[in-house]
């Protein structure tokens, strides 16, 4: 039986968070688990992408890094840092600008990396939900969805984190209205949204206190 086991045998939600020594939680809040588990998204062809007639030189500076590609003037930006780099925090859900899962920050504003294309996020500092945190190295924002189970599959957790990281930095005073104005294009199909709201509120104060 696992040490946080109860006497039937099962292990709280809470506990099995803390026992996987944060790996969920940063999953979910630095995409580094879901590149394993990663089930919805839906690799793209190589040859779609990848070095064919057409491929253009880009260069992407992500959580700090300069990388640079070729590929083909309509890949994505999300195709880029997914299939591409192996950036796999912003995830492909919709593909289409409807629910914020693939939400990274340009210039520390938070866009859809799916509505972008990757030749046009040149010359932008680009920061995905691994650039926030990493499961070694929380922010306060990642261990507060922790704290307050803000995530249940976890699949839209990385953008709810960007987003909620790009508003708690222009305004660490923001209040519940402000957070959901800044979640208002993320979509959560668990429901989490309470939580994640009251995460991003325990966040900002404990920033606040700091
Ligand atoms: S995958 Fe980009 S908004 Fe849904
Ligand atoms: S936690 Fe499952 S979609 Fe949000």
């Amino acid at each position: 039986m696992p040490e946080d086991a109860d006497k039937s045998g099962s292990v709280s939600r809470r506990k099995f968070l803390a026992s996987a020594g944060g790996a969920i939680a940063a999953a979910g809040v630095a995409g580094g688990l879901l590149t394993k588990t990663d089930g919805a998204a839906v690799p793209k062809p190589v040859d779609e992408i990848d070095d064919v007639e057409g491929a253009v030189d880009v260069k992407l500076r992500v959580n700090g890094k300069i990388y640079n590609l070729k590929v083909q003037p309509r890949v994505t930006l999300l195709d880029a840092l997914r299939e591409r780099l192996q950036i796999t925090g912003p995830k492909r859900v919709c593909d289409r600008g409807n629910c914020g899962g693939c939400t990274v920050l340009k210039d520390g504003k938070p866009i859809y990396a799916c509505m972008m294309l990757a030749v046009d996020a040149q010359n932008s500092a680009l920061t995905t939900v691994e650039g926030i945190g990493t499961p070694d190295n929380l922010s306060e924002l990642q261990k507060q969805f922790v704290e307050h189970d803000g995530l249940m599959c976890g699949f839209c957790t990385p953008g709810f984190v960007t987003s909620c990281h790009a508003a708690l930095k222009a305004n660490p005073k923001a209040t519940l209205e402000d957070i959901k104005r800044a979640c208002a294009g993320n979509i959560c199909r668990c429901g989490t949204f309470n939580r994640v709201f009251e995460a991003a509120l325990a966040a900002a104060k404990k920033m606040r206190s700091a």
